[in-house]
């Protein structure tokens, strides 16, 4: 046998020993150096192919590389047999049990009042509304004098209105976004405000501190009672659906002339008369009327000129018809049990 044959019989012999024997990933790769690197103890017989014969040369040169593939498929498969070998350690340690249903994340939701806000606004949004917004705080003028609701209006007792100091308030309805956005805005308009509102009431399954108003005002040349009615009715279709009744009741705010109240059929016993409706039959949906001649006279608008509507709903008392909740208290206590059947 030649000497370079005996070579890489031994050199091969070695290295499946080793191989066999390597503890580890770190010692397996130091073995592929000390055979297959560029001075490793294989790679140099392959260099010492240039000494033997011609005539043996090609069979030597065969032989070698085949030790040489051998001892790198070796070592591949030692490697692989190691990586497992740790992922099925790490797995027993860890006891994980890849079976087991995974922990969802959590996920939020849009808040009920917010929804509804959001259906709110798409209804108006659709008949050309635009949205406007003004301050939490306001002071006297804009949520009582220019609303033509003098110093002595029942509305402005103490007992009603938390007072901040300063002469300033926190709104008691979302009116007095009328008068800001009139004010720096010339006519037509077609504004929706929504926002938070504040009253001294003691809260009760009916009544929070904090509640919710959408404000609606349209003004315009020519704008007569059937123009209210007929958005108004709309709103609530669009809102309830195609069966929903409703009705307009004469009433009295002050910054509107002639004033009413929508009341749409009850949704929980069709106007039988439950205790959701306090067995009318009907329940209270909004308040609003023709826009008084002296609050266009408080924002500076030409009261002979121009006429508009005003609208004021509550977002919680829909919101809770829409959704069947039977204490507003619920909306407002941030209470992820209740929050999350919505
Ligand atoms: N601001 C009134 C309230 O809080 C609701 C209201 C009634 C608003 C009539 C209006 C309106 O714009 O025209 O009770």
């Amino acid at each position: 046998m030649s000497d370079f044959l005996q070579k890489i019989e031994q050199v091969e012999q070695e290295a499946r020993g080793r191989i066999a024997g390597a503890g580890g990933l770190e010692a397996l790769e130091a073995l592929r150096l000390e055979y297959l690197g560029r001075k490793g103890k294989i790679t140099r017989v392959l260099h010492s192919l240039g000494s033997v014969s011609a005539g043996e040369r090609p069979a030597l040169g065969k032989r070698a590389n085949q030790v040489k593939e051998a001892v790198s498929g070796l070592l591949d498969r030692r490697r692989g047999e190691m990586e497992q070998a740790r992922l099925r350690d790490e797995l027993s340690r860890h006891k994980v049990d890849v079976t087991l249903p995974g922990e969802r994340p959590w996920s939020g939701s849009i808040h009920p009042l917010n929804q509804t806000l959001a259906r709110i606004n798409e209804v108006f949004f659709s008949m050309g509304f635009a949205l406007a917004v003004g301050p939490e705080v306001e002071d006297d003028f804009h949520n009582f004098d220019a609303l033509n609701t003098p110093a002595d209006h029942p509305a402005r007792d103490e007992h009603d209105t938390f007072y901040l100091e300063g002469g300033l308030l926190l709104r008691s309805h979302t009116s007095p976004v009328q008068v800001r956005y009139m004010q720096n805005n010339p006519p037509p308009v077609r504004i929706i405000a929504p926002g938070r509102v504040f009253r001294r009431d003691t809260s009760d399954a009916s009544h929070s501190p904090v509640f919710h108003q959408v404000e609606g005002l349209y003004v315009d040349e020519h704008v007569a009672f059937g123009d209210l009615k007929y958005t108004l009715e709309q709103f609530a279709r669009l809102m309830f659906g195609d069966e929903v009744r409703v009705r307009f009741r004469p009433s009295f705010f002050p910054f509107t002339e002639p004033s009413a109240e929508v009341d749409c059929l009850c949704v929980f016993c069709k106007g039988s008369g439950c205790s959701v409706c306090g067995q009318s039959g009907w329940i209270e949906l909004l308040g609003c009327g023709m826009v008084h001649p002296n609050v266009f006279e408080a924002v500076g608008y030409d009261p002979e000129r121009w006429t508009g509507f005003a609208f004021g709903m509550g977002i919680d008392r829909i919101c809770m018809l829409l959704n069947d909740i039977n204490d507003i208290r619920l909306l407002l206590e941030s209470d992820v049990e209740f929050l999350s059947q919505f």
